[in-house]
This record gives C-alpha cells, structure tokens and sequence, in this order.
C-alpha cells in the first residue's frame, strides 16, 4: 500500500517526504485553509501560487491532487485545465480532484456534473482523484468515467454511523472494521457497515472488474484504521502527518529500546568508533 501525506501543510509534507516513506500528497480546500491560517497567523504573506509550486517540487516524482472549488462541470473543467496547465509544468506530478457529485441541494448543479468533470478531464489526458466517496456505487462510475483515483471518505462515514446512533465520539476514536452493534442491530449506511467496510467494497468492485483506477482510502484518523485500510487491499492510504508519526509507536517498542540502551557493554561501543 502506498501512502500519502493529507496536507497542504508544507512543513509537513516536507518532514513526510524526508522520512522516506511518503508516496504522494492529497490537499482539499479544507486542509489548504489550515495550512494558509498557520502562515497568516505565524505573520508570514502567502503567495499561493508560489506555496503549491513548493508542494510539487517536495513531492516531485509522486502525484499531488490539488482540488477543484467550483460546483459545476464547466467550472470545475475550466478550474481543473487551468490547475493543470498551471503546475504540472512544475514536476509532472499534478492531478485534479472533483467531487464526485457536486449537486448538494443546489438545483443548479446536476448529480452528474463531477462525472462530465471526471471523464472530460480524463480523455484530455489529465489525471483525476474522484472524491468525496461513499459508496462503491460512487466509486464504480467515476472509474467508468476514467477517473485515475478514487477517495472513499472512511472516518466520515465511521461519524455518520456514530451520530445516526446518538454515539458521543472524538475525531481520532476507533470504529471497529466490523461494524457496531447498538441495540441489537448492527449500525449501518445503506449495506456500508464502517468507513473500513466502504474502503473494502470499493476495492472490491473495482478489482473484480479490473479497472485501473487505484482506491485512496482516505479520512483515516488513526493507525489502526490505517493497517486495516491495508488489510483490505487499498492501493494508497492517504493519512495525516499525526496518523504517519503515530504509526510507529507502541509501548513495548520504548520499553525494548530502553532494555537494550541499558545493557550496551563498553566494548561494543569502542568497537564502532
Ligand atoms: O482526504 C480527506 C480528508 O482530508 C478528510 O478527512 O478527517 O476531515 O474526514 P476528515
């Protein structure tokens, strides 16, 4: 599984990249909203435009999605052509995210237009990372409509189960991959039975159909989600730079290195200098 770094936050994706274990980036309007928040109140002037170049230049050799903000398909077409042609001169990384149905309750957008935007921009050679997805349904058309990734949206759907059942919950709280029992019947959204589950009947469909498109399990918010998005076969993890640092800790790691440290013998010591 591949894994990427879910921010727009430099400093991070630098500090991931330097790790040696980063694959990719993913930013959405939210996370760039943090990102220039941090610099704005940190006193720094942001030009954006020079900020992303930075971002694809850290990430060079592995893809960066930066999103759409427009709702139609002719804006997000439009917006999708001009990101492109924009930064991917930088280091040829670059692919455009379109949720994958923009209609909301606006009447004016169609339950199609991030599909137009998706196939469009895939037959001009660009790139697509459909998402905001949460169900394998979702998933299998914007494969259909040539989208080069798919983002199933985990942990939201791990809160949706959660707040249908009146269930108090911090972000970071596990949900078991197997689903939750309340009140004697198993919580569910439509035959989707955790954000785990969703990742797991996404890539489920895509692969016995044999499409190309690779499943970015995203909105994990925390290592075991992130093993367990391994479990089921997710081609890339898309993780924030808390979840990628606490995945190498555990208690009897600290307790091993300590045992060791104390039982180093002088001679051995000697024998490397
Ligand atoms: O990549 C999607 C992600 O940024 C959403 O995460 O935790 O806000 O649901 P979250």
């Amino acid at each position: 599984m591949k894994v990427f770094i879910d921010s727009a936050d430099l400093d991070e994706i630098r500090q991931a990249f330097a790790w040696g274990v980063c694959d990719g980036v993913t930013t959405n309007p939210s996370l760039v909203k943090k990102a220039v928040d941090r610099r704005k109140a940190a006193g720094e002037k942001l030009n954006m435009k020079e900020y992303i170049t930075q971002i694809l230049k850290v990430a060079e050799g592995t893809p960066v999605s930066l999103e759409v903000t427009e709702l139609s398909a002719e804006g997000m077409i439009a917006q999708g052509k001009k990101l492109f042609a924009m930064f991917n001169p930088v280091a040829e990384n670059v692919n455009i995210k379109i949720p994958v149905n923009p209609a909301m309750k606006n009447e004016d957008i169609s339950h199609f237009d991030g599909i137009i935007a998706t196939s469009t921009l895939a037959d001009e050679g660009i790139p697509v990372n459909c998402t905001l997805i949460f169900t394998p349904e979702q998933a299998l058309l914007a494969a259909k409509a040539g989208a080069a990734y798919v983002s199933p949206f985990a942990g939201r759907i791990d809160d949706l189960l959660r707040k249908r059942a009146g269930i108090q919950f911090g972000k970071s709280d596990y949900f078991p991959a197997d689903g939750l029992v309340q009140k004697d019947a198993l919580l569910e959204d439509n035959g989707i039975i955790s954000g785990i589950d969703l990742v797991r009947q996404c890539v489920d469909v895509l692969e016995m159909y044999e499409f190309d498109t690779e499943v970015i399990a995203a909105s994990l918010r925390n290592p075991r989600q992130a093993r367990e998005a391994a479990l089921v076969g997710a081609h890339i993890a898309t993780l924030p730079f808390s979840v990628i640092r606490d995945m190498l800790k555990h208690e009897k790691t600290f307790e091993g290195i300590d045992l060791f440290t104390k039982d180093i013998v002088p001679e051995y010591v000697e024998m490397l200098k």
